[in-house]
């Protein structure tokens, strides 16, 4: 059983926690791998938009007026490079008009301290809902630097998608930014002493691109 934090979302359906099992386990190659962060990400995306504003509109359809609606904000996707690349493939999938902000961010692994090495902004998004991407919740040094980077850009609306986190890399997380809401798929037990998460599903970004 997981802990439970305020303003934490863990996703359990079905199908989200078949496709994570298969990205935890180690025989799935990067293929698989790519695929079902794809389902996964379509799956995660229902959720974290579910709170999502939406405005009012008017259509005809071939048979009378009716009431419906749209996003009433545009939305922004965050991925943080490189693991976070794969999940927003599938986000894109279910928003084909979100654009994209690009963080280049590695977690130095002596130090464990975050390294910007990229970002790529589009123009004037502080009205925007914008959702950051990354797989992986450890420490949480990397989740934090990219939500600082977001709000230094001017975003004021963040939802973080996650997949596997861990007490620690959420305590982190809400201490540095306690108005972002995580949602994720699995909060792991703990962190081994090179600060993976176990049991995990090992390094998000090799296990993606083949790296490994
Ligand atoms: C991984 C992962 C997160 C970070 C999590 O990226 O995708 O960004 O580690 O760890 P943290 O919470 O302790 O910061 P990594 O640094 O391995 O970069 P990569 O995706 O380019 O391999
Ligand atoms: N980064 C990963 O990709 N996996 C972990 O478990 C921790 C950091």
């Amino acid at each position: 059983m997981s802990a439970s934090f305020e303003n934490v979302q863990v996703v359990t359906h079905p199908l989200i926690k078949r496709s994570l099992t298969v990205l935890r386990n180690a025989e799935t190659a990067s293929a698989a791998f790519r695929q079902h962060l794809r389902l996964i990400a379509r799956l995660m995306t229902l959720a974290v938009t579910e709170s999502v504003p939406v405005a009012p509109v008017q259509v005809r359809t071939p048979l009378a007026d009716t009431s419906g609606v749209t996003l009433a904000h545009p939305i922004v996707l965050a991925p943080i490079l490189r693991a976070g690349l794969g999940l927003a493939d599938g986000v894109l999938e279910m928003i084909p008009d979100a654009q994209v902000a690009h963080l280049g961010l590695y977690r130095d692994e002596e130090t464990l301290a975050p390294k910007v090495y990229y970002q790529n902004f589009p123009s004037g998004f502080s009205e925007s809902d914008v959702i950051l991407i990354d797989p992986m919740l450890a420490t949480g040094g990397s989740s934090i630097a990219a939500a600082s980077l977001l709000r230094e850009q001017g975003a004021q609306t963040i939802r973080f998608l996650n997949l596997v986190s861990c007490p620690p890399g959420i305590e982190a997380f809400q201490r540095a930014h306690p108005d972002i809401p995580v949602i994720t798929a699995a909060i792991d037990p703990e962190l081994d002493e090179r600060a993976y998460i176990v049991p995990g599903l090992g390094d998000a970004g090799d296990r993606t691109f083949g790296t490994a």
